[in-house]
């Protein structure tokens, strides 16, 4: 790439987080703002099971599963706050032509900060929906912030964060659209919850596409050879976290809330086929709506209602005969 060229995408890219991050402080909320005594309302815990089966009837399954859920994307959206944080004070001594002014700095920073307030949020959602700590012994926070603790460039690190961040960004995209379908009137305290966390969601998802779409490109090979090792080497971690959590929200609360759960299923199907695609065969980085075929389009539509994650509307349909699930 010729410096004229870097010139034209490093104002580019200056003026797409500028964009994104112009209203971050008008469409975002803060914990506080939340009425928590609403959490565990009596019409909570049936809505759940509806989110999560279909119908009621699986109330405790359902919270033990939500529970499981958000503490554990709380966990990752802390490292994902820290690592943005590393990200930053790395790049203060390397400016360049992205990093001049403001914006990027600006945009990291807002996504840092939004991060931790969700890790904030869904902890103490969930703490008050089930009643325990939601803690396990193996949270590997050491070795997940590790993984980005190399001589790497900055935005190789930031690249391969966003496209971590991204997967479960997408998976939970499409559960708010799910929420947003079974209750359009927002009466439920879960789906306000996934509205608000989507509200920043929607700035995160558009800065991830800015590192895979515009920053990527503009790396070396070796650099981006770098960003797929550190995505599957913080991917692996998280797989290895999720096992935590199954097994300490199972044995905590004493349910199964993974048989027969079809919402898990979806969930697992979405994120294996969002990861699995991220990297084309051609080796650049795809966005989840690159990657719906006409199996994905199915499921997504009976799940949430919408053939779309993160592009829309294309289309709003029904939910499917069973009120979702595979
Ligand atoms: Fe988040
Ligand atoms: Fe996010």
């Amino acid at each position: 790439m010729t410096l004229a060229e870097r010139s034209d995408v490093a104002a580019q890219i200056r003026g797409e987080l500028a964009s994104i991050t112009r209203l971050a402080h008008v469409n975002t909320f803060h914990p506080n703002a939340f009425d928590w005594a609403e959490a565990t309302a009596p019409a909570e815990l049936p809505f759940l099971s509806e989110m999560a089966f279909g119908e009621r009837g699986h109330e405790r399954q359902a919270m033990a599963y939500i529970t499981k859920e958000l503490a554990q994307l709380a966990e990752i959206e802390r490292h994902v706050s820290a690592v943005m944080t590393l990200v930053l004070g790395e790049l203060q001594d390397r400016p360049d032509e992205i990093n001049t002014g403001h914006e990027l700095h600006h945009a990291l920073s807002c996504f840092a900060a939004e991060e931790i307030q969700h890790a904030n949020t869904f902890y103490r959602y969930v703490r008050s929906l089930s009643n325990v700590e939601p803690r396990v012994d193996a949270g590997l926070f050491g070795e997940r912030l590790a993984v980005f603790q190399t001589d790497d460039h900055p935005y190789v690190k930031l690249i391969a964060l966003c496209c971590s961040a991204y997967v479960g960004e997408s998976v939970i995209t499409v559960f708010e659209h799910r929420t947003d379908a079974l209750d359009p009137m927002r009466n439920r305290f879960l789906t306000r919850l996934l509205h608000t966390h989507g509200l920043d969601e929607a700035r995160h998802v558009k800065i991830d596409h800015v590192a895979m779409k515009l920053l990527y490109p503009a790396l070396d090979s070796r650099q981006r050879d770098r960003v797929r090792t550190l995505v599957s080497a913080i991917e692996e971690l998280n797989r290895r976290l999720a096992g935590a959590f199954q097994q300490a929200t199972a044995e905590t609360l004493g349910v199964d809330f993974v048989t027969g759960n079809p919402a898990a299923v979806v969930q697992l199907e979405m994120t294996r086929r969002f990861g699995a695609q991220l990297f084309a065969p051609d080796g650049s980085l795809r966005d989840v709506d690159e990657m719906v075929d006409d199996e994905l389009h199915r499921l997504l539509a009976d799940f949430s209602g919408q053939t779309w994650v993160h592009r829309g509307p294309r289309a709003v349909l029904a939910l499917g005969a069973a009120g979702g699930a595979a």
